[in-house]
């Protein structure tokens, strides 16, 4: 970005007066005065001061909710070429980074945002964040696998937290089963469904906290509601 741009983003001074403050020596990168104009600077890693004053730098805070269809890897860059989330927010220009991850055939709610505290405390599992799932299985779960599931699975890497279940539609050859977990183990769902003889055949999760899909198309993304921002910062307070 160019410096003078930052300095005016920065709510320092407007652009005009930002290139008068250059001019007249008063700004350092880096400990170094520039009175050069279009000097490109990094705001993330560069030092600017002007009159020896580090720039407080105000990072604005983006949260987007992206519907993940089946058949993107949730990362922004995939080694193997594959289809991933940042192809579906091509539109969006600012970098944002997912909140936790879907599995490649999973869909649903995926919050991206750049506020790396939040995302460190969304994803962690003491703050409990409430995830919501619809699991088609195979065949149909009896009374005790669904209590099974609420009370704790055992799973290679230990026992799952209380969930909360409810059998949506049972049938046969496959059900659908809605299960609320606060844990964020791999393929954890997954896992646990298998782990009671009823694997699952499709995920969707429909809910992340106090987000949900509302009447979104799959692939589709949005901003988040200041509603919804504040929801999620009062659920990671401490
Ligand atoms: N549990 C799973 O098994 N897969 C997901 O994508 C999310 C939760």
């Amino acid at each position: 970005m160019r410096l003078q741009k930052y300095l005016s983003q920065s709510g320092v001074a407007s652009r005009r007066n930002s290139e008068q403050l250059i001019k007249d020596g008063r700004v350092k990168v880096n400990g170094e005065t520039v009175t050069a104009m279009g000097v490109i600077i990094s705001p993330e890693t560069d030092r600017v001061e002007v009159d020896n004053r580090p720039i407080k730098t105000v990072i604005r805070h983006e949260y987007f909710l992206l519907y993940k269809p089946v058949g993107y890897v949730t990362t922004l860059k995939d080694q193997f070429g594959r289809p991933t989330i940042r192809d579906l927010l091509a539109d969006v220009k600012v970098r944002v980074y997912p909140v936790g991850r879907l599995d490649m055939d999973t869909s649903g709610v995926l919050l991206l945002t750049n506020n790396g505290e939040m995302a460190n405390r969304l994803t962690h599992p003491s703050f409990g964040v409430e995830k919501e799932y619809l699991a088609r299985v195979r065949d149909l779960p009896d009374a005790q696998a669904l209590a099974t599931l609420a009370k704790g699975v055992n799973l290679l890497d230990g026992m799952t937290a209380p969930a909360t279940v409810r059998l949506v539609k049972g049938g046969r050859p496959t059900s659908v089963v809605s299960l609320t977990i606060k844990e964020g183990r791999n393929r954890q769902v997954r896992r646990m469904f298998e782990a009671v003889g009823h694997p699952v055949v499709s995920l969707k999760r429909v809910r992340f906290g106090p987000l949900t899909l509302s009447d979104m198309q799959a692939g589709s993304w949005r901003n988040l509601t200041s509603k919804e921002v504040a929801q999620l910062k009062k659920h990671v307070q401490r």
